[in-house]
């Protein structure tokens, strides 16, 4: 496995093989090696990039807490077969005196974008970076992050970047809570107690798709996750195209929560569509 530590160490790789690319920042888990063992196919070569991209970052958010366990990642990209690890300093990605960011409107604004100003601009500034680096012909995104998903769609799209995005399940663990390098952020005893907010949504879902009262039931939910200590920023039923809310059931739409949880920002989402809810119904 090659590991560069440079932009231009990486544009001197030799490879004849069209890419495979997984973006992450690091604190690999088990959702970013599906990610890994989607992008390992023969007659390609399969790129990791773990960056911590200080420009999603909020002022107030965890950028320099953020864990960095470069070690341990490497094992993993190792263990699943990865090609090429791309390690960027940050000065490589942004230049001195750099003057551009990509700002995505329309599926940005809402939700993660109202919550979070600015991360999408980060996110997409970003990625666009790193697609032209790398120069994927396939780039892997996990569902967990749905939101971000569909900036990283709308962006290739609407600049006509030559990629082809790929969105993969989450993974979770066996009480239900999708895998998260914030996790990590929880004591024991809140870890155990998070698994609440998967089974809330599995619930509210069921109760959307027998044709309920969607208002209603987003309100009972939201006060559920609240009586458990859960400060709940959003739970919505979008349609994930456009991320606009919906008040009717289609097998399409999904459901979407941030809330924070002992002071750790937990994100996920459900829809009948995929096979989450396999896995959340152990929960
Ligand atoms: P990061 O949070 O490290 O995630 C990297 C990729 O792993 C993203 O596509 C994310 O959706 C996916 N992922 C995270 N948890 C997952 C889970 N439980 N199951 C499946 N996939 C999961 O997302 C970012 O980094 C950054 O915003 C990035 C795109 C790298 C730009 O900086």
């Amino acid at each position: 496995m090659k590991v560069f530590y440079s932009v231009s160490e990486f544009r001197s790789w030799e490879n004849q093989l069209p890419v495979i690319f997984v973006p992450t920042m690091g604190a690999l888990h088990e959702g970013h090696a599906s990610l890994m063992r989607a992008a390992r196919r023969p007659g390609f070569a399969s790129v990791v990039s773990i960056f911590v991209n200080p420009t999603q970052f909020g002022p107030n958010e965890d950028f320099s807490k953020y864990p960095r366990t470069l070690d341990a990642d490497l094992e993993v990209c190792r263990q699943h077969g990865v090609d090429a690890v791309l390690v960027p300093e940050v000065v490589d990605i942004y230049p001195v005196n750099d003057a551009t960011m990509v700002k995505v409107g329309g599926v940005a604004e809402p939700y993660e974008g109202a919550f979070r100003p600015s991360h999408f601009d980060g996110v997409a500034t970003v990625v666009l970076k790193l697609f032209n680096i790398v120069q994927p012909a396939v780039a892997c995104f996990g569902q967990k992050d749905l939101q971000q998903c569909a900036v990283i769609q709308q962006m290739v799209r609407d600049l006509a970047v030559p990629v082809s995005i790929e969105v993969l399940p989450t993974m979770r663990e066996d009480d239900g809570l999708a895998l998260s390098s914030r996790n990590r952020y929880l004591s024991t005893e809140s870890r155990a107690k998070a698994a609440y907010l998967p089974h809330v949504l599995k619930e509210c879902l069921r109760s959307i798709s027998q044709g309920l009262d969607v208002p209603k039931i987003l309100d009972s939910s939201s006060q559920a996750l609240a009586n458990n200590g859960f400060e709940v920023q959003y739970l919505a039923w979008i349609d994930p195209l456009t991320f606009e809310p919906q008040a009717k059931f289609d097998p399409r739409f999904r459901l979407v929560v941030a809330a924070k949880f002992e002071g750790v920002r937990l994100i996920d989402n459900i829809g009948l569509q995929d096979l989450d809810l396999v896995s959340i119904e152990k929960a």
